[in-house]
């Protein structure tokens, strides 16, 4: 139903509110060729599958879960997040450099979310004003846009990868992005940056220790010179448990204090916490919004505003999965098993990419520089008419806006090389 005929009941928001999304209409057709007998490649999903195609499971998290008392499973959880959740979730995001980031009196907060979809949304709903953009990168994971929608917030992007110039690096486009950010806080009143990284989606890119230094240095001058503004540097760090320096912003942030760089009032640095991926528990919805200050009383204030969006959007989170995330990290052996089992993911992981890479690069298939996590891309005009293209062949991946996204995560290593070339094939036949 288009234009007039939409019932009028339906509000003016609902326009844009479109079904399926690319993802899933991909993935029916790779299930349908399958059904049929075709020998597909499914680089579709979003999910970590085994070399067979089966969703991979931590056998760790499913024992605890399954082994819970009766009342995690039926009791509503507190409506912040279980208090030892909470702490470890600042754990998570901070790590070993907690400590030390909080004898210098850089303290944290956390609230519990549904996912790390749900602490977007508390971002969204709390650190921009209706009518505002938020600035993102140019590449993004696209339901941010929905999440942008539902809050009635808008967005301003930044280029993914710097040009050649010499204040670029090779995965920051710093200049882009200072600009983007002046102009911003020029216009509003707040400013929220949403950052994917490390293992960004839909790229896999994870920004090095330079870049992410020079990011927190223009965020925290413009923060300085603006303290009538308040700016928020939102770290979306769903796929960090996978990346090699998982705790690279908390390192970068302590760097920054112990040179002397003095926190200004007006800068917020949240992180997103998802445990869908780490913890391989999509369907339990946890996660978790971690916030950074130096101003305690500021963080108490923080927790009541997040903890009453909570209340009014999706009530309290999930108890179960906080439970036993607690149980397994608060027990050495279990805590070890779960890394050994995620070191393995990771591994795997690596090994499919780096097949990927060098697949790729053999054959002159340029993709975007790929380092962590569940993804890689290549970047293209007309990206309906590469996956078309790569779906003749029974290769299926999925068009986003300005290239097509491969799913590590879903394809095994041997399938690599056939991909590689079906990419190859697919750029030749859409540029002919
Ligand atoms: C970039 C990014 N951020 C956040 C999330 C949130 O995940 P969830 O809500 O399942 O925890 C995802 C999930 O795919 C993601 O790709």
């Amino acid at each position: 139903m288009h234009g007039d005929d939409v019932p009028s009941f339906f509000n003016e928001e609902t326009h844009d509110k479109k079904g399926n999304d690319a993802i899933f209409a991909m993935l029916a057709r790779c299930m349908e060729a399958k059904s049929a007998g075709a020998d597909v490649i499914n680089a579709t999903v979003g999910s970590l599958l085994d070399d067979d195609g089966i969703l991979a499971i931590n056998s760790v998290v499913l024992e605890q879960l399954k082994n819970a008392e009766s009342i995690e499973y039926a009791a509503y959880s507190p409506l912040g997040g279980k208090p030892d959740f909470l702490d470890l979730s600042i754990t998570t995001a901070l790590g070993h450099v907690r400590s030390k980031l909080e004898n210098l009196g850089i303290m944290a907060t956390s609230t519990a979310t549904p996912g790390g979809s749900g602490a977007l949304r508390m971002s969204a709903a709390n650190l921009a004003s209706r009518g505002d953009k938020v600035l993102l990168r140019e590449r993004h994971w696209g339901p941010y846009q929905g999440f942008l929608r539902e809050a009635g917030l808008k967005s301003a992007t930044w280029p993914l990868l710097g040009t050649d110039s010499e204040d670029s690096h090779p995965d920051f486009a710093m200049p882009e992005f200072e600009t983007a950010l002046t102009d911003l806080i020029n216009e509003q009143d707040r400013v929220l940056i949403w950052l994917n990284d490390p293992a960004h989606n839909p790229t896999g890119l994870s920004m090095s220790p330079s870049a992410r230094d020079d990011l927190l240095d223009i965020v925290m001058a413009q923060a300085s010179s603006n303290l009538h503004k308040g700016v928020t540097l939102y770290i979306d760090s769903a796929y960090t448990l996978y990346a090699e320096e998982t705790h690279g912003w908390a390192e970068t942030i302590l760097e920054a204090i112990e040179s002397g760089l003095p926190w200004p009032e007006n800068l917020l640095i949240c992180f997103g916490i998802s445990f869908s991926k780490s913890h391989t528990m999509y369907g339990m919805r946890c996660g978790a919004i971690v916030t950074v200050h130096p101003n305690q009383e500021l963080l108490e204030r923080i927790d009541e505003i997040f903890v009453a969006t909570g209340r009014s959007t999706w009530s309290a989170p999930t108890r179960l999965p906080q439970d036993a995330i607690v149980r397994i990290h608060s027990d050495e052996q279990l805590s070890l098993k779960w890394e050994e089992e995620r070191d393995a993911f990771t591994k795997l992981l690596k090994d499919r990419r780096d097949k990927l890479l060098s697949s790729c690069s053999d054959l002159g298939v340029k993709l975007v520089p790929s380092h962590d996590g569940f993804f890689a891309f290549l970047e293209h005009d007309n990206p309906s008419a590469i996956s078309e293209a790569c779906a003749s062949r029974h290769v299926y991946v999925v068009a986003l806006a300005g290239g097509v996204r491969i799913g590590v995560c879903a394809a095994n290593q041997n399938q690599m090389t056939r991909l590689a070339e079906t990419l190859k094939y697919a750029i030749e036949e859409v540029n002919e």
